[in-house]
C-alpha cells in the first residue's frame, strides 16, 4: 500500500514552473488545478493522493528541509547558496543557466593591484568561489538587477545567473569566467526518503522516463 501514501509537493514559482507543469502533464497527471490556480497556492491532483504547493525557491528548501513537504523542484543556484539538510536526487535537465563572473566589457578583473569588489545576490556562492580561488574579495549582497552595481561603479564585477547573455550584453557588461551550471534539482526530505521510499522513487522513475 506504500506506493499510495500521500505526497506533498513544493514547486518553485515562475521559471520552473511551468516545466514541472508540463513534466507532471507528460506523466499523465492531471493539472488542470495547477493551471488554473488563480491565487491559490495549495494545488490538487486528482488521483494522484498528491499535493503541490506553490512556492518561492528559498522556501522550497525550507519546506522541504522541516517536512512539510516530502519533495521539492528548486534550481541548483538556491540549493548552492542556502545549502541545508536534504537529498538531492535528480537533475532535472530543465531551468538549465550558470553562474558566471561578469564585468565592464573589456575590463581586466583579474588585472591590478587592491581587493576587487563584488556584488551578487548569491553571497555565499560568491565566496565559495573566490575561496576556491586564494583571492580575496569584498562582497556586496544586492536584492535585484546585479547588472546595475558596475554600471554605477559600486563594484569591479558581479556573479550572477546568466542565461542568454542578453541582459549582460544590453547593459555592457560581459562573462569573464563561467562559475558553475545549473539546472532544476529534485530534492527530498530526509525523513521522507525512508518512510515514503517506495512512493518517492516510483515517482523519480516517473520524471525521468518523461523528461
Ligand atoms: C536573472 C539574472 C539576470 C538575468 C539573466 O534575473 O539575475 O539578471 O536573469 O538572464 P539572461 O542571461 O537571459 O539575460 P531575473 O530575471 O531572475 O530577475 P531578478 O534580477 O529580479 O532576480
Amino acid at each position: 500500500m506504500s506506493e499510495n501514501k500521500a505526497i506533498r509537493v513544493a514547486l518553485t514559482k515562475g521559471r520552473l514552473e511551468k516545466d514541472t507543469v508540463g513534466l507532471f502533464e507528460k506523466m499523465g497527471f492531471d493539472v488542470t488545478e495547477l493551471k488554473e490556480k488563480g491565487r491559490r497556492l495549495i494545488l490538487n491532483i486528482p488521483g494522484q493522493n498528491m499535493e503541490v504547493v506553490l512556492a518561492k525557491a528559498a522556501d522550497v528548501i525550507t519546506y522541504v528541509e522541516l517536512g512539510a513537504c516530502d519533495i521539492g523542484v528548486v534550481g541548483k543556484d538556491t540549493i548552492l547558496e542556502h545549502g541545508g539538510e536534504y537529498f538531492e536526487i535528480a537533475d532535472l535537465g530543465f531551468g538549465r543557466c550558470r553562474f558566471a563572473l561578469a564585468t565592464k566589457k573589456g575590463l581586466d578583473f583579474y588585472g591590478g593591484v587592491g581587493v576587487k569588489t563584488v556584488a551578487t545576490k548569491y553571497p555565499n556562492v560568491t565566496r565559495n568561489f573566490f575561496e576556491s580561488k586564494r583571492m580575496d574579495v569584498d562582497i556586496v549582497k544586492i536584492e535585484g538587477s546585479v547588472e546595475l552595481a558596475p554600471l554605477l561603479r559600486i563594484a569591479d564585477g558581479i556573479v550572477d545567473i546568466v542565461e542568454t547573455g542578453t541582459t549582460l550584453k544590453e547593459n555592457g557588461l560581459a562573462v569573464i569566467e563561467d562559475v558553475v551550471p545549473i539546472s532544476a534539482r529534485l530534492i527530498v526530505n530526509t525523513v521522507s526518503m525512508k518512510l515514503k521510499k517506495e512512493r518517492i522513487e516510483q515517482l523519480t522513475e516517473m520524471m525521468k522516463s518523461a523528461l
